[in-house]
């Protein structure tokens, strides 16, 4: 099973202060030093994290890239140039702190299909990110999309009482996309924790996605080191 790994919260860091580092170049490096099989990048709308010269850099820099995307004219036209290996079609909302929910094949099916179509012809694996349910699956086949990411927050979210129903129905799903020949990856908020029972129930699935969990994972395994480094800058550069 392949691992992407979102590095969308490095920009975040960037963000929140308006600067230059950290760098997403370098986080996708040692993503992928550390095994990753891509990298996994949301270029929203309103550019709260990953912008379009992060895209740019990513797409050109040979690592594999899925890049995540609303159903929009202007993003299915940079997807087209940028040509990355990969694309993940979500939902997306102004206010939202995450992507909620899946995206409604059902309801936006003509213009879903136009983008599979569009995308798929500049040769990116495109993939819809759904909720684990029959009527989306069976639609995402209909858009011709070879890819599905079922969404994995409800099952992330759910309290003790709806963990079990919450991991039947993301089995059912796989098993149903699996039956209808399309690829199965599964993403968000899939934890340090939270892994093991959903790779226990959940079969037929090619890659997750996971972001959140491993950048804040990296802040226990990075601070010791940076702090020593900031000290030995200290008693290095100190006047007398
Ligand atoms: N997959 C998709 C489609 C997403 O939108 C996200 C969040 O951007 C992820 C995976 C990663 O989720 P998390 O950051 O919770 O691991």
């Amino acid at each position: 099973m392949k691992l992407g790994v979102n590095i969308d919260h490095v920009a975040t860091l960037r963000q929140l202060r308006g600067v230059t580092y950290p760098s997403v170049l370098k986080a996708a490096e040692l993503a992928m030093r550390a095994g990753a099989s891509g990298i996994t990048a949301h270029l929203r709308e309103d550019r709260r994290h990953m912008n379009d010269a992060d895209l740019e850099q990513l797409a050109a820099s040979g690592y594999r890239l899925n890049m995540e995307m609303a159903v929009t004219e202007e993003m299915v036209a940079i997807c087209s140039r940028l040509k990355p290996a990969a694309c993940c079609l979500v939902p997306e909302k102004r206010q939202e702190l995450t992507t909620e929910g899946g995206l409604d094949v059902v309801a936006h099916f003509a213009s879903v299909k136009a983008a599979v179509e569009t995308l798929s012809a500049r040769g990116v694996e495109v993939s819809l990110f759904i909720d684990p349910d029959l009527e989306q699956i069976r639609a995402a086949k209909e858009c011709g999309a070879p890819f599905i990411e079922l969404h994995t927050g409800a099952y992330a979210n759910a309290g003790t009482e709806r963990v079990a129903a919450e991991l039947k129905r993301l089995a059912e799903g796989a098993r149903y996309a699996d039956s209808l020949g399309i690829r199965v990856n599964a993403g968000h908020g899939i934890d340090y924790e939270n892994i093991r029972p959903l790779l226990a129930e959940v079969p037929h699935l090619n890659e997750l996605n996971i972001g959140h969990s491993i950048v804040c994972e990296s802040v226990y395994y990075g601070l010791e080191a940076a702090v020593k480094k900031m000290l030995e800058r200290m008693a290095t550069y100190q006047l007398g």
